[in-house]
C-alpha cells in the first residue's frame, strides 16, 4: 500500500492541444508555478480479492466514466509492472471550500505516485513525470515543486517535466479570485483539440508560446515578477482567443470572470503591478509581488467576498511513502 501527496499547478505559459492524443504528447511546451494551498492525497493498494478497481473521492465512489478513466491509468501502471490485480483508490482533494478548482494535475500526479510504489515500482522523478502524463497533460508538471517546464518532446520517453527553479526564493505569489463551483461543460480534452482542428490561429499559437517560453525564463532568471506576469497574462489571452476561434467558438469566461479581468485592470490603473491568468474554466488567478498581497486583496475585495480570494505560495514536488497494513 502506498500513499502520495501532489500539488496542482497553474500554468503561466499553457498548454492547449495534443500532437498525440493517446500517448498526451502536447503540440508545445509550457511553464507552471505548483500551488501550496491545492493538492490531492491518494492511497493505492492493490487486491486479489477484487474484481474491479474500487475508487473513492472524497469519500464518494466513483463510476462511470471518471472510473473508466482511472482503471485506464492503472492498468498502464500494470503493464509497466507486470501486476495483475485490481486495486482500491482512495483520493482526496484538499481546496478550499468550495473552490471549485480540484484539478486533474494534482489528481493524476499523486495517483502516479500511489499506484507505482504500491505496484512494486520505483521510478525516478523524469519517470513518474512521464506516467503522470498519461492520465492528464497538466500532471506532468505536478511532481516537482516551484517553477517547472514541460517538454513536448516527440514520443512516450521525451515528452517530461524539469524543474526550473524548485524552491522560489523570491516575492512571485498567485491569488485565485473563486468565481464558480460549478463543471466545466467543455473538457480540457475536447476544448483544446477543436482549437487545433478548427482554430485558423493555431499555428499562430506554436509562434506564440514559443517566444514566451523564452522571456518567461529570462523573466524568472531575472527574478522580474512584472515581466513573468505580463507575458503569463498576454499567453492566458491568446490561448483563450484559441476557443473564441474555433469551429463552433465558444468560452470558458463567464459575466464573473470579466469582472475580474476589470478588477484586476484597475488595480494596475491605480500603480499596483498585478496581472492575471484563466484555464479551462471561470476562474481566475492573479499573479503579483507578496509586497502588494495587502493591497491587491483589499482592492479585489471591493468587488469579490474575501472568502473567495485565496492566496497561494509556491508549493512543493510530490511526496510517497510506503504505508503497511
Ligand atoms: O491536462 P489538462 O487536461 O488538465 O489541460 C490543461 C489545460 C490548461 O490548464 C488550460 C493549461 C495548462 O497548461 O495547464
Amino acid at each position: 500500500m502506498a500513499t502520495a501527496k501532489a500539488h496542482t499547478n497553474i500554468a503561466l505559459v499553457k498548454y492547449w492541444g495534443k500532437k498525440d492524443q493517446d500517448l498526451i504528447i502536447p503540440q508545445t511546451d509550457s511553464l507552471s508555478m505548483t500551488l501550496d494551498e491545492f493538492y490531492t492525497t491518494t492511497r493505492v493498494s492493490f487486491d486479489p480479492a477484487l474484481t474491479a478497481d474500487q475508487i473513492t473521492v472524497n469519500d464518494q465512489p466513483v463510476t462511470g466514466d471518471g472510473a473508466a478513466r482511472i482503471t485506464r491509468f492503472l492498468d498502464i501502471v500494470r503493464q509497466l509492472s507486470g501486476r495483475h490485480e485490481f486495486a482500491h483508490v482512495d483520493s482526496h482533494n484538499h481546496v478550499p471550500t468550495a473552490a471549485g478548482l480540484a484539478s486533474s494535475a494534482s489528481a493524476f500526479a499523486a495517483l502516479a505516485g500511489a499506484a507505482s510504489r504500491a505496484a512494486g515500482l520505483d521510478l525516478s522523478r523524469r519517470d513518474l513525470s512521464r506516467l503522470a502524463r498519461r492520465g492528464s497533460g497538466s500532471a506532468t508538471r505536478s511532481i516537482y515543486g516551484g517553477l517547472v517546464e514541460w517538454h513536448r518532446g516527440h514520443d512516450d520517453a521525451s515528452s517530461y517535466a524539469d524543474p526550473i527553479m524548485e524552491k522560489v526564493d523570491f516575492g512571485l505569489e498567485m491569488l485565485a479570485i473563486m468565481v464558480s463551483t460549478g463543471r466545466k461543460k467543455i473538457s480540457s480534452r475536447y476544448g483544446m483539440q477543436s482549437s487545433v482542428i478548427s482554430s485558423p490561429y493555431y499555428d499562430s499559437w506554436k509562434e506564440v508560446v514559443e517566444s514566451n517560453m523564452a522571456t518567461m525564463k529570462a523573466a524568472i532568471a531575472a527574478h522580474d515578477i512584472q515581466a513573468i506576469g505580463h507575458t503569463a497574462e498576454e499567453n492566458a489571452l491568446r490561448m483563450h482567443a484559441l476557443t473564441l476561434s474555433a469551429d463552433p467558438g465558444y468560452t470558458y469566461f463567464n459575466s464573473e470572470t470579466l469582472s475580474a479581468i476589470a478588477a484586476v485592470r484597475r488595480l494596475r490603473e491605480q500603480g499596483i503591478n498585478c496581472y492575471f491568468t484563466m484555464d479551462a474554466g471561470p476562474n481566475v488567478k492573479v499573479i503579483y509581488d507578496r509586497a502588494d498581497r495587502d493591497r491587491i486583496v483589499d482592492g479585489l475585495a471591493q468587488t469579490f467576498d474575501r472568502d473567495r480570494l485565496v492566496v497561494s505560495q509556491a508549493g512543493p514536488g510530490i511526496e510517497i511513502w510506503d504505508e503497511n497494513n
